[in-house]
């Protein structure tokens, strides 16, 4: 088993939303150094405010797609592992469908060829169930087939493919890990970019209307940050995971009718809903099949969904009301 205490770690995309929570534990698990290269296109300063706070958290403003910086950083910072979290999120695909697919690319790209010349040793990179597209069965293995629905997607689902091909052709140290439905606190709540979970606390806060698109019934497997960040740096520290992709997902479906009802509920909100067309390519259902991240990462989920939920609306109203908490 390797350990990731004593480890000099880079995180991609170390100011988002899993990847800041991804360098808080990483800090907690008594990593030597971690290393977050962010270019901020929608990372934030307030993510960082606890690894900031420690002595062996080093930010480097700048893109992970550029090989030259990333291999200066590497070289300076003696980088052992990296965790690939950058990305654009997926409704980006909708503004500019060339960047929301290339950005995938080109990061797994630079970070394979750092990988090959021994800049570093081991690659965590992060793909997604969006991968999958919609459940062609239920739930989904990692055997089902990949049928992305848009460029974000299928740019996760091209870099998945390239970074398992450097694994066969080289042997390179590498595993990759395939999240489902993530919410949590610092996720993004803002503009065209923001997630439902978030979206939907903000304008009940501001007074409007939740959203729904098309019928409701269209489903998610959401996993909390926190058991996210656990399963990210076991697939680090359990070899066996070593070539595979591992989803992370709860293994329970819920719609994003319920979804929405339950933030009503919490939020105390019995208004009405707008009602809004269905997203163009919107994945219908998607649902992991969480037994091999049991067997290969002994991982599984430990955080309640109606609890999460909780714990994630109360952090945003807090936020808003200038709480000082900033978790
Ligand atoms: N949030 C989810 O529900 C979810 C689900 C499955 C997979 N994932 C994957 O997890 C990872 C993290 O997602 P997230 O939700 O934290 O997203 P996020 O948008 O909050 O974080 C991504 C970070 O990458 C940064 N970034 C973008 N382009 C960059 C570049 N060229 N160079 C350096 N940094 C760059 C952004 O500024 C941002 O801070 C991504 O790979 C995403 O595909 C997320």
């Amino acid at each position: 088993m390797a350990e990731i205490a004593g480890k000099n770690v880079l995180v991609t995309g170390g100011a988002g939303f899993i990847g800041s929570h991804l360098c808080d534990g990483l800090l907690e698990r008594n990593a030597a150094k971690v290393v977050c290269v962010d270019n901020f296109f929608l990372g934030k300063m307030e993510n960082l405010q606890k690894a900031l706070s420690h002595d062996n958290f080093v930010l480097y403003r700048d893109d992970a797609r550029n090989f030259g910086v990333l291999y200066s950083i590497m070289e300076k910072e003696k980088i052992d592992v990296v965790f690939n979290m950058a990305t654009i999120a997926l409704n980006y695909s909708f503004f500019n469908p060339f960047d929301a697919y290339m950005v995938n690319v080109e990061i797994a790209n630079t970070l394979l060829e750092l990988l090959k010349m021994g800049a570093y040793q081991t690659l965590i990179h992060t793909s997604s169930s969006e991968a999958y597209g919609t459940a062609q069965y239920s739930p989904m293995d990692e055997n089902h087939p990949t049928n992305p629905t848009t460029p974000y997607a299928a740019g996760k689902a091209a870099a998945d493919l390239m970074v398992q091909s450097f694994y066969k052709v080289l042997g390179l140290d590498i595993s990759i890990v395939r999240p489902f439905n993530n919410y949590g606190p610092r996720q993004n709540a803002e503009g065209s970019l923001a997630a439902i979970v978030m979206a939907t606390a903000r304008r009940i806060q501001e007074g409007g209307r939740p959203i729904v698109q098309g019928d409701g019934e269209q489903t998610r497997d959401f996993i909390h940050v926190t058991d996210t960040v656990r399963g990210l740096i076991l697939a680090y520290e359990k070899e066996a995971s070593r070539g595979q992709i591992v989803n992370l997902g709860s293994g329970r479906e819920i719609s994003i009718r319920a979804l929405l009802q339950s933030i009503c509920d919490y939020m105390k909100y019995d208004g009405e809903w707008e009602q809004q067309p269905a997203r163009t390519s919107d994945v219908r259902n998607l649902c992991a099949d969480a037994k091999l991240a049991k067997e290969l990462l002994r991982f599984e989920p430990q955080i309640d969904f109606k609890e999460g939920l909780a714990q994630t609306l109360d952090w945003y109203t807090n936020k808003q009301a200038g709480g000082a908490d900033f978790v």
